[in-house]
Formats: structure tokens, sequence, C-alpha cells
């Protein structure tokens, strides 16, 4: 006999325990189910985003960003250090705690919100008038019947055709959070978020990075000036990026990786690396899941096929997070998590797609919310735009970090906000100001007649949106 529940959510990242919760919250009768041990075998809910995604990358990402003040901006604030040193085991450990946090933070979440955990393999079995069937296999074996489903799988790294990953020495996200050891030459290929971010943590720590990208510009996605400023720094920190080149031959040794590569004037490269990082982008997950077993639709990608509500081409059957379309963020997967809840409660969730916030977390961080300048330009859009470099800015001088701008997108006519591009010290934070704005349709006018407190980084924001209107107060 399954077990009845109202709700069956497929995978515990967050995406799948964020809808779990919410579910519970709104009195169904709720499984999750996930796969995912940790080295002794247990349970780590919290997906890729805190396995080997999200947490783990922001701790090293920290733990490498103390190192490089250590060596080379304390001296400046009148501390002499000497020797320091990185001890790499402590770093990860440290690392490995903080993901271990988060795994425990939510089996405690699921129990607070009576959330029936299964930890093992969900499979669609069948389906009948009691609903889906789902088995669980691996450490529990069960099987489970609800007449709603989420799933919730997420995705995997994209290998190169005829690279796997060995995670030795050609790694995917995963193996670039457990290197063991700073390797000399290190080659990643993709300057996407996580080609930067990775690149960043290791070339702190001593690495020789090289990033080989196959667009020709940089990060195509990102606003073109911020973009711009973004590489400039990026070029004084010694971090090797080469646009529009077409990866070749990849030779993997016990001794290391060769990479032949075409570069962008068409000649002819090799590098030699100990490390390589493929950082190319990911693909949905359905490993396992056995959709043909209910006749689940998948796209030619493998991702599952949602509309605009992730509801799939099954009654009761939805979807959100990496398995569908759009972008491959946590806190996407969440928010889709919880209006899936919430229309299964008959209520009306709702996701907001132009005010999804996009963070790449190096140094500078990098931070934007709505369109940018060339897509505006190309949708026909008349915008006026201010921008307000943290040269400028008292409290990033204080901070010894003025690299930098706050840049504003408003409509030309009605002021109201269009897009939000930052690049500077703690953007990913101040971010946040620009999408509760967007979300409230506020006018770049809005944000300037507000008081924002002194000194702070967030007076840029400020100013910026008063550049918009060009009155500055402050450059
Ligand atoms: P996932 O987090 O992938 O979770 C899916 C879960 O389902 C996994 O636990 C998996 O084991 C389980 N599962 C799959 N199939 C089954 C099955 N059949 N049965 C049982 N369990 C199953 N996003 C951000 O927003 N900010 C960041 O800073 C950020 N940093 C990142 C850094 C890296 C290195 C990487 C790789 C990604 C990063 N991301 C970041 C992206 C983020 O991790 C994903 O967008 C997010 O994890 C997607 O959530 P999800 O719930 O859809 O899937
Ligand atoms: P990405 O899509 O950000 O970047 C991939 C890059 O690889 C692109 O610039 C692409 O042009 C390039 N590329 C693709 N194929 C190539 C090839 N054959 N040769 C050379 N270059 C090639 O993907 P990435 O960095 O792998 O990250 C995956 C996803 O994970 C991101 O899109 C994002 O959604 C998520 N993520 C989010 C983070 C955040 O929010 N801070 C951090 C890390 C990951």
């Amino acid at each position: 006999m399954s077990k009845p529940f109202d709700v069956i959510v497929i995978g515990a990242g967050p995406g799948g325990y964020i809808a779990a919760i919410r579910a519970a919250q709104l009195g169904m009768n709720v499984a999750c189910i996930d796969e995912w041990k940790n080295e002794a075998g247990g349970p780590a809910p919290g997906g890729t985003c805190t396995n080997v995604g999200c947490i783990p990358s922001k701790a090293l990402l920290q733990s490498s960003e103390h190192f490089d003040h250590a060596n080379h901006h304390f001296a400046e604030h009148g501390i002499t250090t000497t020797g320091v040193k990185m001890d790499i085991a402590k770093m990860l450990a440290r690392k490995d705690t903080v993901v271990k946090q988060n795994n425990d933070g939510i089996l405690y979440l699921f129990k607070k919100n009576k959330v029936s955990f299964f930890h093992g393999r969900g499979a669609f079995a069948s389906k009948s008038d009691a609903g889906y069937e789902v088995k669980v296999t691996g450490t529990t074996e069960e099987s489970l019947v609800a007449k709603h489903i989420i799933i919730a799988t997420g995705s995997n790294a994209r290998a190169l055709p005829g690279t796997p990953f060995d995670e030795v020495n050609i790694l995917s996200n995963d193996g670039a959070l457990r290197l063991g050891a700073v390797p000399k030459k290190l080659v990643l290929i993709g300057s996407g978020v996580i080609g930067l971010e990775m690149g960043s943590v290791w070339r702190r720590l001593g690495s020789d990075v090289t990033i080989l990208e196959g667009l020709p510009t940089f990060l195509g996605a990102v606003d073109e000036q911020i973009a711009k400023e973004a590489k400039k720094a990026f070029d004084k920190q010694g971090l090797k990026i080469e646009l529009g080149v077409k990866v070749g031959e990849i030779v993997n040794s016990k001794k290391g990786v060769t990479v032949n590569y075409t570069n962008a004037k068409g000649e002819a490269m090799v590098l030699d690396a100990d490390k390589l990082i493929i950082s190319i982008g990911r693909v949905a997950n359905t490993l396992g899941l056995h959709p043909d077993a209910v006749g689940l639709q998948l796209d030619e990608r493998g991702a599952i096929v949602v509309d605009a509500e992730c509801k799939t081409n099954l009654p009761g059957v939805w979807a959100v997070g990496d398995v569908v379309r759009g972008p491959m963020l946590a806190h996407k997967a969440e928010e889709e998590g919880v209006a899936v809840a919430e229309r299964i409660a008959g209520q009306h969730g709702h996701v907001n797609f132009n005010t999804i916030p996009w963070v790449i977390y190096t140094s500078p961080e990098i931070a934007w919310v709505g369109r940018t300048e060339q897509q505006l330009k190309a949708d026909g859009v008349a915008y006026k735009a201010g921008t307000f470099p943290f040269l400028a800015n008292g409290r990033a001088r204080a901070l010894g970090d003025t690299t930098g701008m706050v840049k504003f997108l408003a409509d030309a006519t009605t002021d109201e906000i269009l897009g939000v591009h930052m690049v500077g010290p703690q953007v990913s934070e101040l971010i946040s100001e620009a999408v509760v704005a967007m979300e409230f349709k506020a006018s770049a006018e809005d944000i300037a007649r507000i008081c924002h407190a002194h000194p702070s980084l967030s007076e840029a924001t400020k100013e910026a949106a008063l550049a918009v209107d060009k009155r500055t107060l402050n450059f």
C-alpha cells in the first residue's frame, strides 16, 4: 500500500524544500524526497545550492578574500602582516561546516513544519485514481502516492563533448570546490558566473588563472558599461580572460591537462594546466525520475516543459527551478516553489520574472535587475540613464574600495525605473533596494527623494537616481 500525501515534492534543493515548507504551512500533508548524501551517507538536503553551489562557493570566496586583503590591503590601514599563510584543509573544513549547518537547518525546518522527509531517489511508477505513485529507492524504500507532485530535481554541470569530468584534473563545480591544494596553473573554460567566481577564489589563493571564453563579448547578458568596468578590474587583478576562443583537443594525463584552442585571431594555442574547470553552463536533471512512466513531457534539451505557472503537461504535476526554463538561480527556484504551493492551495501565487535580481560574487561584485541599456535600445524604448561612481562615495573611500558604479535606466517619459546595474563593493546587498523599487513601479525620482543613511554605499544608489535627472549632489 502506498503512503498517501496531499503533495509529494521530488528534490530538496531551494525549489523543492521551500515548496514543501510553504505547502505544509498552507495545511497540506507533504512528503519531500531527496537523494543527496553527505560523506557519511546521511541526508544532505539543500541541493546543488547548499552542497556544491551558492553556499560553499560563497564560503570560499569569503576565505580567499580575507587572504587577499591580509596580503594586499591591510598595509594601507597600517597593519603589518608577515608570513600570511593559507591552510587549504582548514578553509575547506570551514566550508564543509557551513554546508552542514545549512543541511541540518533544512532537516530542522522539515520537522518544525511537519514535512515527511524521505532520503532516496524518487521515480514515477504509475498513475491511478488515487494520484501519482512515486517509488523511493536508496536509503529509504517506500511507495508514496499523491494527487499533486512538485518536481524540483535541479540541474547538473554541462560537460564538453568528449571530455568527461574526472573531478581530479577535469573539474565541474563539485571538484572546483574541493581542490586540496592551490593549482599552480588553472584553466577555466567559460567566463560566465562560475568561471568568474571560481577563477577569483583560486587566483586570490595564488593560482595563475586563465579563463577561455567562446563568445567574443565579455558577460554579454550584463549591461555593457558595467561589464566593461568589471573587466578592467579583473584585468588589474591578473585574471587572464581570453574571449572569442574555440576550444579544441583536451589531453588529460597524470601530469595535468593540456588545452588546445584557437584564439580570436585564429592562431593555434596550447595551454598546460594543473587543473581544468569546465564552467560552460548547466543542464536540467531528470535522471532516474522515470518521466516516461506517466508521460511527462520534456523539451529537446531535457528540461521539463511547463507553462508560465509551472504546470507540466500532466494535471497535478508541477515543476520548478533549474529543471524548467528560465534563469538557473536559487531565488528563482524558491519563488516558483512558493507560487506553486500557493496555486495548489487555490491561491494566486505569482513570480515576477522582470524583477529577479542577478549577482556575481566577484570582487568587485556585479548585480543587476531589469533591462540593460543594450536591451532597451533593441526594444526601441526611450530611456534616460544616470550613473554614479563609488569613487565619489564617502563610505567606499573609507572602506578602501572605490571601484565601480551604480547605473539607473528610467523611462524617458514616465521616469519609471526599467533597470538598475551595479558593479562595486557589496552591491549584492544594494541591489535589493532596486528590486523593491521596481516591484512597486517606482520612478527614479522616488529613490532620489528617499533619505539614505550617511555614510553608506546606498547613497551611491540615491545619487545614481539623481543622475537620471542630471542633478547629482556629490559628483
Ligand atoms: P537543485 O539545487 O539542483 O536541487 C535538486 C535536488 O534534487 C538535489 O538535491 C538532487 O539530489 C535532488 N534530486 C534530483 N533528482 C532526484 C530524484 N529523482 N529523487 C530524489 N532527489 C532527486 N544561484 C544563486 O541564486 N546564487 C548563487 O550564488 C549561486 N551560486 C552557484 C554556484 C555554483 C558553483 C553553482 C553550480 C550554482 C550556483 N547557483 C547559484 C545556482 C543554484 O545552485 C541553482 O539555481 C539552484 O540550486 C537550483 O535549485 P533547484 O531546487 O532547482 O535544484
Ligand atoms: P554560464 O551560463 O553563466 O556561463 C557559461 C559560459 O561559458 C558562457 O559565457 C558561455 O559563452 C561559455 N561557453 C559555453 N560553451 C563554451 C565552449 N565550448 N567554449 C568556451 N566557452 C563556452 O554558466 P556557468 O558559469 O557554468 O554557471 C551555470 C549557472 O549556474 C549560471 O548560469 C547561473 O545560473 C548559476 N550560477 C549562479 C551564480 C550566482 O548567482 N552568483 C554563481 C554560479 C552559478
